[in-house]
């Protein structure tokens, strides 16, 4: 055997000694990073891809959306080309039929599609959402395949992190559902270690106190360009904001009080300043997106026929199917309902290009840092919002 194949044996090592923990470095502190762009515009702007069937909308109202490849790699080239700064995309594992109607569940892998268009892009940040909890899923393979897919996009790779908030995925992998705030414990403890492996300059051993997975003498290399991905987690629990303030760059957040947008607003800036609250408590900034589905058309009358149009071949879907834990949804007591569902299940804007500024504007006033949008009709709604939309965000200084 070659020398070089024995050094990182960890035979006669004691293993459960961990190694010093060195200091990691968020890619917003390198000045030349791809990530570090996104602190220079005022409002962030991002686009949810529809890599699931049925995107966010439960209706039938004809679509060319798509959940295939080519469909959304097609979508991030056009935001690439309309100066967006990321695109992001869901990560879900659900049983036979879905969520049944149009959320059937047919669904391309998060990490494997956004990691294929790290080779078709040159500017925009890919942020993919990975469940670091499914496994066996090892600390060691998600910092190596990172670290690489950072190498290959030259910096512009970033990560949601999900602890999973479905029985029926739990079960899917082999256990019955990890108590809520336990999940974060434990994507704390892989976070970490993950971490060490970007940052580490030597051989690293680590044994968590909760996870039953453990580092002998790992090593990942080449590093990360610049100090580590971008990490995303999207929450609105206690837990989970803590966990946001301990390790990510951004945070997804939702409308505490349900999906009207004028409510949102006004219910926002108390959310946003406990996020930043809970940030700041840890020495750290966490900048907050919010995700709302945009229906505008040229005039405020066309938007809204364009809504009554989605709502009125609105389609059924369970989505109590699945026993969802999630805190971050838990005020919203219209979440079930059809038309709200046939509307993004979340915020949605409609209206003029300029009423959509308007609702941007005010968002941002509630302390709202970035806006992902999702469409209807993702293609031609693309096109439009790029074309009327996005020169009115730099008219109005929101964005450079
Ligand atoms: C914008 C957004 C995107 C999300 N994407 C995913 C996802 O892709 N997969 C997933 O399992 N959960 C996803 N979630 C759910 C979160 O991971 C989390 O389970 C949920 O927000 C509840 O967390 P909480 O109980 O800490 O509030 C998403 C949530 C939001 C707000």
């Amino acid at each position: 055997m070659a020398e070089s194949n024995v050094v990182d044996q960890p035979v006669g090592r004691d293993t459960k000694q961990a190694s010093p923990f060195v200091p990691v470095h968020s890619p917003l502190e390198f000045a030349q990073s791809p990530a570090a762009r996104l602190l220079e515009q005022p409002l962030n702007l991002g686009l949810f891809l529809p890599i699931q069937a049925g995107g966010w909308s439960a209706s039938n109202l004809p679509r060319s959306t798509d959940w295939s490849f080519d469909y959304n790699a097609a979508l991030v080239k056009q935001a690439e080309g309309f100066g967006f700064d990321f695109v992001f995309a869901l990560s879900q594992w659900l049983p036979k039929g879905g969520y049944g109607g149009v959320f059937n569940g047919e669904a391309l892998d998060s990490f494997m599609s956004l990691a294929a268009m790290t080779a078709t892009t040159e500017r925009i940040m890919l942020v993919a959402t990975s469940h670091v909890l499914y496994g066996p899923w090892h600390p060691l393979h998600f910092a190596k395949f990172c670290a690489t897919l950072d190498h290959i996009s030259k910096g512009r790779w970033g990560v949601n992190v999900v602890t999973g908030h479905r029985a029926v995925e739990h079960e899917m992998f082999g256990w019955q559902r990890i108590e809520h705030d336990k999940r974060y414990e434990l994507a704390a403890e892989f976070l970490d270690a993950v971490q060490q492996l970007w940052a580490q300059p030597d051989n690293f051993s680590f044994q968590p106190e909760l996870s039953n997975w453990r580092l002998d003498g790992a090593f990942v290399t080449p590093k990360p360009r610049y100090g580590r991905p971008l990490l995303v987690n999207a929450t609105g629990s206690t837990a989970g904001i803590d966990f946001a303030a301990r390790y990510s760059d951004f945070i997804f957040i939702t409308s505490p009080e349900g999906s009207d947008v004028e409510t949102a607003i006004a219910t926002l800036p108390a959310h946003t300043a406990r996020v930043r609250a809970a940030a700041h408590a840890h020495g750290r900034t966490v900048r907050t997106l919010l995700n709302p589905m945009v229906i505008c058309r040229e005039t405020s009358a066309e938007a809204h026929a364009y809504r009554s149009a989605i709502v009125a071949n609105a389609v059924e879907g369970n989505f109590d199917r699945f026993n969802s834990d999630a805190h971050a949804w838990r005020n919203q007591a219209d979440r079930a309902q059809v038309a709200r569902r046939a509307v993004g299940g979340n915020i949605s804007m409609v209206g003029s290009p300029d009423e959509i500024i308007d609702y941007f504007r005010r968002l941002h006033a509630a302390g709202v840092d970035g806006i992902q949008v999702s469409f209807y009709d993702f293609a031609p709604d693309l096109e439009f919002f790029g074309q009327r939309v996005v020169p009115l965000l730099r008219e109005a200084g929101l964005r450079h």
